[in-house]
């Protein structure tokens, strides 16, 4: 079922959700898929309805910080001031849990991700269910995360309980995710740029492929459109390759392609970011033989576009 969001359809998602039900919701990132993050059963359909496999750990959604303590043992210095600086917001911090949070939302580990939304409607509905919603991306694993309630639909349908309709998503791309213990690390470049968070708490590590610590989901062949995509300069291909394939470019404008999608006219990255998942989708959608993305560079949300866009190519 498919409702714009107002407080009769949330009160009905949080009546769902409390029976174990699994409902989408928009957050100020991507859409969720949300259930009851203390109901094992309701979060294992979340994995059964994405298809997920069972090692990838969840993010648990809080509206405040009393909900917070049910779920995390304790909150290290920089992590309240993150938590000061940052939320609500989408920031996803790495925290150590509370024994009564389901194995199966954290995939046996000993940490949990939780994350304050400031959309409002995430906020309403956890407001109106009381209790901490695990929350992934509410689309299949390994495909592009949903920015519209409508993407949601087409991708997993009539799965879900219930998809509350808010509109476009702000940032359109997910949450920058920090672990802090035994030190900070970046896990994944998100909508909050680095560098302000280092600015905040000192520097970070990054997580690479290699590295010991890392988000066990950040399997490489991630947020990728059915379409096969490689990163290329467009410069570089020619015309004979450009006929059956689309490009998706920061600012410029290349022709001879099939199709042609700029994230911002202006060069924004904040608007780029925004973009960059409903434009795949669209371009997705046209049946192409193949999208050729453009690189952008690295500073800024540009780390957390040029990592999504090296994760769908990888596919
Ligand atoms: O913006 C977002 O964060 C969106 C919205 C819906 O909140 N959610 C989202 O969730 O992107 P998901 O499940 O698609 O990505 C969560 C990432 C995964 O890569 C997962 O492996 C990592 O967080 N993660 C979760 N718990 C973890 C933990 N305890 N330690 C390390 N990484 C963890
Ligand atoms: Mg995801």
């Amino acid at each position: 079922m498919f409702l714009p969001a107002t407080r009769d359809s949330i009160a009905r998602a949080a009546v769902r959700l409390r029976q174990g039900g699994v409902v989408a919701f928009p957050t100020e990132t991507v859409y969720g898929l949300g259930a009851l993050a203390f109901d094992a059963r309701a979060v294992a359909r979340i994995f059964e309805i994405k298809g997920r496999p069972s090692f990838d750990p969840l993010i648990v959604h809080v509206a405040d910080r009393s909900m917070l303590q049910e779920v995390v043992a304790a909150v290290p210095p920089a992590g309240e001031t993150l938590m000061e600086r940052f939320w609500p917001g989408p920031l996803t911090l790495i925290l150590a849990k509370r024994p009564a949070v389901p194995g199966l939302v954290t995939a046996g580990l000993s940490t949990v991700a939780v994350r304050m939304s400031d959309h409002p409607v995430a906020r309403a509905l956890l407001e109106a269910v009381g209790s901490p919603l695990a929350a992934p991306s509410a689309n299949p694993f390994g495909r592009l995360s949903p920015t519209r309630a409508e993407h949601v639909a087409r991708m997993l349908g009539d799965r879900v309980d219930l998809i509350l309709d808010g509109g476009a998503t702000m940032h359109g791309i997910e949450s920058t995710i920090v672990a802090l213990e035994p030190r900070p690390v970046l896990l994944r470049p998100g909508a909050i740029p680095v560098e302000q968070i280092e600015a905040s708490i000192g520097p970070l590590e990054r997580a690479t492929r290699g590295s010991a610590v890392r988000a066990p989901g950040q399997l490489a062949q991630h947020y990728a459109p059915a379409t096969p995509l490689r990163l290329i300069d467009p410069r570089l291909v020619p015309d004979s390759e450009r006929r059956r394939a689309g490009v998706v470019t920061l600012r410029d404008a290349y022709d001879g392609y099939s199709a042609s999608r700029i994230l911002s006219r202006r060069g924004d990255l904040r608007e780029a970011a925004a973009d960059l998942f409903e434009v795949l989708h669209a371009l997705d959608a046209l049946g192409l033989e193949r999208i050729d993305a453009a690189p952008v560079g690295e500073s800024g949300l540009g780390l957390a576009i040029m990592d999504r866009l090296r994760r769908a190519a990888s596919r």
